[in-house]
């Protein structure tokens, strides 16, 4: 079994996608064992508790610098076990003491195929709207690790999602996330269970 974390800010659909294949037998090896939220009212704390996953609030407002957070976050996933951290609509920089304790083990979901529509100030709905700005026929999701460089680790899975004609930012994202994000995160994170695992 391979501990995972799920670390989110907001409504937690992906968490969602996460626990339903878990349900389902399509997680392998990875039992979610800890949701950890930078928002106490993130509904994704509620989704934890209907699934009777333990969570945890760690808010960055509650602690001086930067690093203090990072610590918080650090101790908190020690204290759980986890082995595998899942950012699944996760608003908060992770600093430098998560990523040196998770080096390769940290996935992140971004709603769009990196190289495009990524990196500082690409979250949320801002992706879609760029991406219509743009006028690209053709967006997705990207499954990548994390290190330094927002939305610059290695990418391990994506998925293409046709743009329609007459698309808003809410149409596409949502779109975007029934077909692509609620699939690639489950199998990305049993893929990287399985070669924990190993
Ligand atoms: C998703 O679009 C994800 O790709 C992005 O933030 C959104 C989170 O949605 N990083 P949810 O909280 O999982 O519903």
């Amino acid at each position: 079994m391979v501990k995972v974390a799920v670390l989110v800010s907001g409504g937690g659909t992906n968490l969602q996608a996460l626990i339903d294949a878990q349900a389902a037998g399509k997680l392998g090896t990875g039992k979610i064992s800890l949701v950890l939220s930078s928002s106490a009212k993130a509904y994704a704390l509620t989704r934890a508790e209907n699934a009777k996953i333990p969570s945890v609030v760690v808010r960055r407002r509650d602690f001086e610098s930067a690093q203090e957070y990072d610590h918080a976050i650090v101790t908190a996933l020690q204290e759980h076990g986890i082995q595998l951290v899942v950012l699944a609509g996760f608003l908060s920089i992770l600093g430098t003491e998560v990523i040196d304790a998770y080096r390769d083990r940290i996935i992140n979901i971004h709603p769009s195929l990196i190289p495009s529509f990524c990196g500082d100030g690409f979250y949320g709905l801002k992706v879609h709207e760029a991406a219509l700005a743009y006028g690209v026929k053709v967006t997705g999701a990207t499954v990548h690790l994390v290190n330094e460089i927002t939305d610059g680790g290695s990418i391990l899975l994506q998925k293409a999602v046709a743009v329609q004609e007459g698309d808003t930012p809410e149409t596409l994202q949502r779109r975007v996330m029934e077909q692509a994000e609620w699939e690639l995160l489950p199998r990305a994170t049993a893929m990287l269970c399985e070669q924990i695992e190993q």
